[in-house]
């Protein structure tokens, strides 16, 4: 065997992820190879596009209630956010019971606390019976005020938590050494390794007779009759039914795209020298809030710390990254930062996930997104309705999630804000740009936004000097992007959409990569 056949020893292989920066995830996980799938006739009940927690769960409910289901993952299995969360199993949410009360009603709230029970049971319950490796391992969590203001917030969530009838307590402290006034414990909370979790999904899916196909992007979806028929290059799937599964619904603009506003959060993985651990959840209550938990991966413990959340395309990553830094030095004695990734989410307009038939769409055609910061409890209960939903089967939460649901008082105020900040990026990102007189100018390893003889360009210099130029214009609705020098993409600062250096789509609702440009 040759070097280049040698396989590489497991700590060494990287699965792969929309973004340049490895999450403490990657590296040991790599998804089982796709399984020769060549038959263009046959009609599978079920076409699930995106390999992520929602596709995943969705696949295997369906596969054992005897539906024959395929997979279409535009690159591998955990590529998009499920591989780069810091996967917290929580049994309360961003969106706290009290908001949902307060927009949605009393029984609402106890229903959406329900619903994520549901999820965090049907985890360990999948675990369990599948015996995955997955590093699941029950918690406590702690949520702390700092001050009078956050104070009053916690109160709120706790009083409006126990009325959702989920438990827990007031205590004198968190596990942290960092002062609080306010402590609130909730129990039975649980935390896992998300690849790992969703590589156990994938081989009960396939040893069901699922099919995966990897490297597969849906370019459309037309329907004939009463088929789906999905085209990737040369093949066509089709399917009686379609989930898509990729986080935000791809393609055209979708109501949902206006109601789901992209935002970015920032995770650290340290070493500490004291080995003091938290060995719990713990957040606290700051606005954007940090979020703290420990993970042994390896025989090393590594103290994992997020926060500095910002709205995708805005601001600068690596500020962000830094700032996160600097927080987590001011409250421990870091040894070493391993790993430093961002991964995308969605925070929906009235609060709470969009679950169930896609909006403006023909039949048989069904979607989740809007999951904010809970994509691993959301994702899965999502997972069960739609499949639910696709099998004829009554679930109690259908109508709560449903994103054909009106509820213009529900809107919030930042929802509102985030409209008019695509409308003014639609117009501002158009006006500012540095003229260049030259593509040498470009330093290397950069992307920019330059005038280029009068035109506007978006210019990526390799690390090693190959020049990339590609329209600025977002296929999606036309917005400008933005260069994310951290994750070495270019993010979309309207509805999230994100592009390799080389224009590749990384993430939607683009389907269609940046036009590449030929310049003199
Ligand atoms: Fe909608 Fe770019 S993602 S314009």
């Amino acid at each position: 065997m040759n070097e280049l056949n040698t396989p590489k020893p497991l700590h060494e292989q990287v699965s792969s992820r929309d973004g340049a920066n490895v999450s403490i995830w990657q590296p040991g996980f790599q998804p089982a190879p796709s399984k020769e799938y060549s038959s263009q006739n046959e009609v599978f009940d079920v076409l699930i596009v995106g390999g992520g927690i929602t596709g995943l769960t969705a696949a295997v409910q369906l596969q054992e209630l005897g539906k024959a289901v395929v997979i279409a993952e535009s690159h591998t299995i955990g590529y998009g956010t499920t591989g780069g969360t810091s996967a917290h199993i929580n049994t309360f949410a961003d969106t706290t019971y009290a908001e949902v009360e307060q927009d949605f009603g009393k029984e609402s709230a106890q229903l959406f606390a329900k619903a994520i029970q549901e999820a965090v049971t049907t985890i360990k319950t999948n675990a369990a019976t599948y015996r995955m490796d997955c590093d699941l391992e029950s918690k406590d969590a702690y949520v702390y005020a700092e001050d009078e203001s956050q104070w009053k917030e916690l109160d709120s969530l706790y009083e409006s938590a126990l009325r959702a009838g989920v438990e827990a307590h007031t205590v004198s402290q968190s596990p942290l050494n960092i002062p609080a006034l306010k402590v609130i414990h909730f129990p039975h909370q649980a935390q896992f390794h998300p690849l790992k979790y969703i590589g156990g999904l994938r081989k009960v899916f396939e040893a069901l007779g699922g099919v995966v196909l990897e490297h597969t992007r849906i370019e459309e979806i037309k329907q004939e009759n009463d088929l789906h028929k999905a085209r990737s290059g040369d093949q066509v799937i089709q399917a009686k039914a379609v989930i898509y599964a990729t986080h935000i619904p791809p393609g055209g603009i979708n109501a949902l795209h206006f109601l789901n506003a992209p935002y970015r959060s920032y995770v650290l993985a340290v070493t500490l020298e004291d080995e003091k651990y938290p060995d719990a959840l713990i957040y606290d209550m700051q606005e954007p809030y940090h979020y703290f938990r420990s993970h042994v991966i390896e025989g090393q413990r590594y103290l994992l710390i997020g926060g500095n959340d910002h709205k995708t395309g805005h601001d600068d990553p690596q500020a962000a990254f830094e700032a996160l830094e600097h927080y987590t030095r001011q409250h421990f004695k870091v040894k070493e930062v391993a790993y430093q990734w961002s991964s995308q989410y969605f925070v929906p307009s009235d609060g709470l996930p969009y679950i169930g038939k896609m909006p403006g769409s023909p039949a048989g055609i069904y979607t989740a997104t809007g999951y904010n910061g809970n994509g691993m409890i959301l994702g899965t209960i999502a997972g069960k309705i739609l499949s639910d939903l696709i099998a004829g089967k009554d679930n109690a939460y259908a109508d709560l999630f449903d994103p054909r649901r009106v509820k213009p008082l529900a809107i919030t105020p930042e929802a509102v804000k985030e409209n008019v900040d695509v409308a003014y990026h639609f117009i501002a990102d158009r006006l500012s740009t540095e003229e260049l007189d030259s593509l040498k100018e470009v330093p290397f390893d950069t992307g920019m936004i330059a005038k280029i003889s009068g035109k506007k360009v978006a210019v990526y210099k390799s690390p090693t000097g190959e020049i990339h130029t590609l329209s600025p214009v977002c296929p999606h609705a036309h917005c400008f992007v933005n260069w994310n020098a951290s994750e070495k993409s270019w993010d979309c600062p309207c509805h999230g959409a994100r592009f390799s250096p080389q224009g590749e789509v990384l993430t939607g609702p683009a389907r269609k990569d940046l036009e590449k440009l030929n310049l003199p």
